[in-house]
């Protein structure tokens, strides 16, 4: 039996006391596997791998200055968004249109300068497509240069693609670009020329251009990997997609721009794209297969979330009015349907489920968790209410092993069926966080589970909001998760949001990435976690210290293999705290204590990213023990259990 033990402490605004902590011997309930995971909201230039921003004009106005986005003409090229005659699929009508003026020379294209600039590291491979076609036949003949290049101009890496005038269908060409050396700085570009003397007063169409480095797990259309070890790193244990507002934009009550599962399938070329939720445009190259091949390859359980059927911008429909809604929703919710066949039915017997195996993956996935729609305000609860009747209905008579999530607030409205998961969201201030530990001790234990899909720290104790995580933010976060791992007989999943966005839990650019203080958090109880919770003591929920106490054991009958408990501590006093822990166990000497600590107001900034980080050193311990917690600190001591 691995004995895992864990306290958290917290400690804040009052004179120094000495705190007694007494555990009991014996657990009383199992934590759920699934308690710590990421929810994820949106990767183009971030997890997902693409290069090149704005790479297939998708869902731009052809002819506008703003459709040629992060692009550039080089040398005095012609360059505009054009609707194209013959686009290069019915998913993606525009191309880029370049004119080459008569009378040009020298080298003359064009470049696209990424999302925040362009890493490029030497020894990598980068791999380059596009198509491009010639709209007027000729018998020109030619060479185009694609390359990368630093901001001087200077060439990192390139190669020649032969073109021909006649060649007026699209053709695609995939380019391997090795530089030798590596730039001082991410201000880098891809850069696409040809002959100007050459190729004077002729036209060139481009479409569907692709940049990679290389991927995680050496993925095709891939993650980026500093970003995916990052996470790895945290070992989530399940994966909440496609996120919150990413199902459906949320401003206003646009559902044109939701989320089309079968429009993120299949070759990039096939996928038109959307204005999402954040007012950006997602390309979709990170669909739903890499959604699912992602929570493969890190182990985590995917919770999919499923358009609810409308926009969450304002709609309120009155009872009696809601009959034109019914069989659209009727309809929706057998379209919901083909997703989860899609993901988990068999091949054998269903088209959607043979898609997926034609897509090159015939297993099903693992899916548990359905989530229907999100974040349901009050003003669509009578929407929600008869489509969570209607799609639950539907979804569970076809598969009787799934959980849905209902995503109101807790047993308000009253929806029928009664919902056996909840999915609720807190966003708070530092001080509210920190006395929300006792959140859900008060919340009945009637078979319902709850859901903290979203949750973070986000304002300090003055009310200002956190750019970036701080100290202070992150041990508030703790003291809430303290209060999650001791409620978790009800609370089976949590994640910390936005995960990715920019700054949050993993602030990046274009060249790094720099955790933040709470993602040093997330990971401690991550990978510190118990699956037995044991009682102690309980903290008073208006006190000065919090903690949670919990219990590894591994499944090997009649054998105890006692081997690390974590004991973790967090003390949001800027002074040192003294806690005395009585133990109903023998336990070795000594423990590995990792301590992440600093003032209040610190953070992991770019510009110093690894200010605080969990620093490791060995303490004493006995059955009865103190520990002294520095100020404003997570503390995790990992002992042995004899
Ligand atoms: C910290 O310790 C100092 C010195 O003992 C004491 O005056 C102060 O009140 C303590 N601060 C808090 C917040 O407990
Ligand atoms: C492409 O651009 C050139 C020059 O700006 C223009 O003359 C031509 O009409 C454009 N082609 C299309 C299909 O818009
Ligand atoms: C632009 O033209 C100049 C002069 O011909 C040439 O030296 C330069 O390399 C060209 N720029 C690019 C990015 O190719
Ligand atoms: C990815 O490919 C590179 C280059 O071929 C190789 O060195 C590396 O081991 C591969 N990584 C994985 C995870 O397969
Ligand atoms: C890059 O291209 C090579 C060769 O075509 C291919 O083996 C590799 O999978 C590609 N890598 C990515 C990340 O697309
Ligand atoms: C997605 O599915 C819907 C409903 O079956 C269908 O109308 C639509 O054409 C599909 N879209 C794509 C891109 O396959
Ligand atoms: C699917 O779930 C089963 C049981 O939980 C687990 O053993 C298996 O590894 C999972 N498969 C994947 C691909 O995650
Ligand atoms: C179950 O518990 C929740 C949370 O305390 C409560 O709101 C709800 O009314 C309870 N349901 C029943 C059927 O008792
Ligand atoms: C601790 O060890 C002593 C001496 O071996 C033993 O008598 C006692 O029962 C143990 N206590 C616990 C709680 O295991």
């Amino acid at each position: 039996m691995i004995l895992v033990l864990g306290f958290i402490l917290v400690f804040f605004g009052s004179a120094l006391s000495q705190t007694t902590v007494s555990v009991s011997s014996t657990a009383s309930h199992p934590i759920p596997t699934t308690l710590w995971g990421q929810m994820f909201e949106s990767g183009d230039g971030g997890l997902y791998a693409e290069l090149l921003q704005n790479r297939a004009f998708q869902q731009v106005d052809a002819g506008t200055s703003a459709a040629l986005k992060a692009w550039y003409p080089v040398n005095g090229s012609l360059l505009t968004v054009i609707t194209e005659t013959e686009p290069v699929s019915s998913a993606l009508p525009n191309a880029l249109n370049m004119t080459i003026a008569s009378g040009t020379t020298g080298p003359v294209g064009f470049g696209n300068s990424g999302y925040f600039g362009i890493k490029f590291t030497a020894g990598n491979t980068y791999n380059a497509s596009f198509y491009y076609r010639f709209p007027e036949s000729s018998d020109f003949i030619g060479e185009v240069d694609v390359s990368i290049q630093n901001s001087d101009g200077d060439v990192l890496a390139s190669a020649p693609v032969l073109v021909s005038g006649a060649q007026t269908s699209w053709k695609q060409v995939f380019i391997l670009l090795t530089p030798g050396t590596t730039p001082d700085t991410t201000d880098n570009v891809f850069v696409v020329t040809t002959d100007g003397a050459a190729a004077s007063g002729l036209t060139v169409n481009f479409a569907m251009f692709s940049l990679f480095p290389p991927t995680f797990n050496n993925r095709s259309n891939g993650m980026r990997n500093d970003i995916a070890e990052t996470l790895q790193a945290m070992k989530p244990s399940f994966f909440r997609f496609p996120g919150g507002n990413n199902l459906v934009y949320y401003q206003g009550s646009n559902t044109a721009t939701r989320w089309v599962w079968n429009a993120t399938l299949g070759p990039l070329v096939d996928r038109p794209g959307r204005l999402g939720d954040w007012g950006y445009i997602n390309t979709d190259g990170l669909g739903l297969l890499e959604y699912l091949l992602w929570c493969e390859d890190l182990e985590m359980e995917p919770i999919m979330a499923v358009w609810a059927g409308y926009g969450l911008g304002g709609q309120s429909v009155a009872e009696d009015n809601l009959e034109p809604y019914i069989q659209s929703a009727i309809d929706q919710a057998r379209l919901r349907l083909t997703l989860i066949y899609f993901v988990i039915g068999d091949p054998a017997t269903n088209d959607y489920a043979a898609r997926r195996a034609e897509l090159g993956h015939p297993e099903p996935f693992n899916l548990t968790y359905v989530e229907i729609g999100n974040e349901v305000r009050p003003c669509v609860c009578v929407l929600y209410g008869y489509r969570w009747n209607l799609y639950v209905t539907a979804l569970q008579s076809e598969f009787p092993d799934l959980h849905f999530i209902a995503t109101t607030y807790a047993f308000n409205p009253i929806l029928d069926p009664t919902p056996t998961e909840y999915d609720l969201h807190v966003y708070q201030s530092s001080t509210w966080m920190s006395e929300n530990s006792f959140y859900y001790d008060v919340f009945q234990r009637n078979g319902t589970k709850y859901f903290e899909g979203e949750y973070a720290t986000t304002t300090n104790d003055q009310g200002s909001t956190l750019q970036y995580s701080t100290v202070e933010a992150a041990t508030a976060d703790a003291v809430f998760m303290t209060g999650l791992e001791r409620n978790s007989d009800i609370v089976f999943a949590a994640s910390y949001a936005p995960l990715l966005q920019h700054p949050n839990l993993v602030v990046f650019d274009a060249g790094a990435v720099y955790p933040s203080v709470s993602y040093y958090v997330q990971q401690l109880f991550s990978l510190y976690r118990g699956d037995e919770y044991i009682p102690s003591t309980l903290p008073t929920s208006n006190g000065n210290v919090f903690w949670s106490v919990v219990r590894k054991t591994s499944v090997t009958p009649n054998e105890l293999i006692i081997k690390a408990n974590p004991l973790q501590v967090i003390n949001r006093n800027v002074n040192t705290t003294d806690v005395t822990f009585e133990l109903p166990f023998n336990v070795s000497d000594t423990a590995t204590a990792m301590v992440l600590t600093g003032e209040k107001t610190s953070a992991n900034l770019p510009s110093d990213p690894d200010l605080v980080l969990p620093r490791t050193s060995s303490i004493s311990t006995g059955s009865i023990f103190d520990y002294s917690a520095p100020g404003f600190s997570v503390n995790v001591l990992v002992l042995d259990i004899e």
